[in-house]
């Protein structure tokens, strides 16, 4: 799918320009949202080469406010996103809420609102968290919007003139808090809190009803050896593999029709099935077509449809690697180039929920972290197999130790006017560091030369194969070895008065630069504002920071280096303030702990 980066044409590269230049001193909460809205615009602009890319999020509930597994949904996408800017794609990135259904119908109710007013409350909840946290969407859908209604309906015909879905009757369980139609297989006995014996799903440990209604069926058993073809064809389409070869289980098992309606007399809030108004179209299938109305579904959707990519969570793979599939595959559309599916994050082992009171606001912790310290921490400690466990403690100890020592010890280091009392970006001796061993570097920097020169790729397939934290660990692990570089030749102790000690001084001072001139422009994804703090302050323009402007340690090789003898930026700060005395009052990792047992 890649094609090199010199295929850009000139308008793509102007507008991924303009996207970096955006990125540019976004310290304030007002530019940052001017930041956001430059790249929203600009990203809608139509590039006329192949290299778009499309990206989404699921679109969220709005029964409930968002928690942080939210949040670690829209990171990753926007960590996608900002990584394909970089590479210099045209990158559509839609994220939205999921506004009908019963489980809204009645979270509306319980609340004594009228379901729009209900779900646009909540909807700008999830828009100011997202806002907030620098999440670059292009594009945030309603399902309660008009453009997605017409879209829904078109795509509701399409499959009806097919003859895919046809009027049957459904007898069998249904979990509302899933918008989820269960086997018997999949449901089990439990308890609830009143000591009632209830049917639970096994999967989600959310309450199932026995449901018998006469409804709309999609004939989805007709789709599962074009699924199979499908997957086997392409062993990327679903990431990590581990998810990949849980839906290839599944469909080796038996895949019963789906119910796709629901009657109108239990479920009003929704989009009525054209023809008759007697029956409410599915949730899921209704929410589903949300990526194709953000692409321009019915009239203009091939730009982006043709490169779509999907973040979910693992609970919600089928719908997305069974059910989505076979719908497009029935309506006579592409399937999704990838599925990245993420795990989830557990509080003291347990899946966050309003019940257990373990709920984990984003925004607070945002605050108390910062939006870049927030989304670092998402990204280095999330891990896509398997669920992670949030404590306070664990964050404030990872963005000391990574962001503010390891990072911000090493800018400051090289910036310091003890050091660096001209505040350029110093020459390169090549006397000092030849490109083969010898001069006054040692083995050990060369070694480090050829881990820093290689992090572009490994970083890219990483951050391709949805491993990010495994893209920041490996950026970590140069950062200390970068510190260990410096620190090894204690620049301080050199004699100034010395040519060749003042040569070898700078010639540190260069190499540390270009190192963290990586370091930045790789992290912009992940952390934007820090990114920029860094790269400004090593005087790298807006513009050279895209990913083919990296050319590491040109000099050693003998090129022209073009920030050599460049005055450096100002000083705005530390790059991140260590985190002090951390009010961690809801999650004594004591209480963690106890928990646990
Ligand atoms: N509305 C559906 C998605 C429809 S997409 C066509 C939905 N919404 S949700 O609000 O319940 O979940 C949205 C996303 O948040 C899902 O990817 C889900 O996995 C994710 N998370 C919800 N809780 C989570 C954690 N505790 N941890 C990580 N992510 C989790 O499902």
């Amino acid at each position: 799918m890649r094609t090199p980066f010199l295929l850009v044409t000139r308008s793509c590269k102007a507008i991924h320009r303009l996207q970096q230049s955006a990125f540019v001193s976004s310290v304030s909460a007002l530019y940052r949202h001017q930041t956001i809205s430059v790249l929203r615009n600009s990203s809608t602009v139509s590039c006329k080469d192949d290299r778009s890319y499309y990206i989404t999020t699921p679109i969220f509930y709005v029964n409930a406010s968002p928690h942080l597994g939210h949040l670690y949904s829209a990171v990753i996408a926007d960590c996608l996103h900002r990584y394909k800017l970089l590479q210099g794609f045209n990158s559509k990135f839609a994220t939205g809420t999921d506004e009908h259904g019963l489980k809204i119908q009645l979270a509306a109710e319980a609340a004594g609102k009228d379901p729009l007013t209900f779900c646009t409350d909540v909807s700008e909840r999830f828009k100011h968290l997202f806002n907030s946290c620098n999440i670059s969407y292009t594009d945030y859908i309603r399902t309660t919007e008009q453009r997605h209604h017409q879209a829904v309906k078109h795509f509701w015909s399409v499959l009806w003139n097919k003859g895919l879905i046809y009027k049957g009757s459904y007898e069998g369980w249904y979990s509302t808090q899933d918008e989820s139609f269960l086997t018997a297989l999949q449901v089990g006995d439990a308890v609830d809190s009143s000591g009632n014996e209830i049917k639970v799903s096994l999967e989600s440990g959310h309450k199932v009803e026995w449901m018998k209604e006469e409804n709309y069926m999609f004939r989805l058993s007709a789709f599962r050896s074009q699924l199979l073809d499908w997957l086997k064809g392409n062993p990327r389409a679903i990431q990590p593999e581990l998810f990949y070869q849980v839906v290839l289980k599944w469909l080796q098992e038996d895949l019963p029709d789906l119910s796709v309606s629901r009657q109108r007399s239990r479920l009003q809030w929704g989009i009525p099935v054209p023809g008759d108004a007697e029956q409410t179209i599915y949730v899921w299938l209704d929410a589903l077509v949300n990526y194709l109305t953000v692409a321009g579904y019915p009239d203009k959707h091939n730009q982006w449809w043709n490169v779509a990519h999907h973040i979910v969570g693992k609970d919600i793979l089928k719908f997305h690697a069974v059910y989505w599939p076979a719908f497009l595959l029935g309506a006579g559309l592409p399937l999704p180039q990838t599925i990245y599916v993420h795990s989830h994050w557990t509080v003291g082992g347990k899946k966050m929920s309003k019940s257990l009171g373990n709920v984990v606001d984003p925004l607070e912790r945002s605050k108390q972290f910062t939006t870049d310290g927030m989304r670092y921490f998402l990204l280095r400690q999330g891990v896509p197999d398997s669920d992670s466990d949030y404590t306070d403690d664990k964050a404030f100890k990872l963005l000391n130790a990574e962001l503010a020592d390891s990072l911000g010890g090493l800018l400051n280091r090289c910036t310091a006017p003890a050091l660096n009392p001209a505040q350029v970006y110093t020459a390169f001796f090549p006397q000092s560091f030849p490109s083969e061993q010898g001069g006054r570097a040692v083995g050990e920097d060369y070694h480090m030369l050829e881990a820093v020169k290689n992090l572009p790729a490994v970083v890219e397939q990483h951050y391709e194969s949805m491993h990010v934290f495994k893209a920041l660990e490996a950026i970590s692990a140069c950062v200390r070895q970068t510190n260990r570089f410096v620190q090894r030749h204690a620049p301080w102790k050199l004699e100034r008065s010395d040519i060749r000690d003042q040569r070898w001084l700078d010639t540190i001072i260069h190499v540390s630069f270009e190192c963290l001139r990586m370091y930045g422009t790789l992290l912009q994804p992940v952390v934007p504002e820090i990114s920029d703090k860094l790269l400004s302050r090593l005087g790298v323009q807006p513009d050279e920071r895209g990913l083919a402007d990296v050319n590491f340690l040109p000099k050693i090789r003998g090129m022209n280096c073009p920030f050599e003898g460049r005055v450096l930026g100002s000083d705005t700060g530390v790059l991140f303030t260590r985190l002090e005395n951390l009010d961690i009052d809801k999650q004594n990792p004591k209480k963690t702990k106890k928990a646990k047992k």
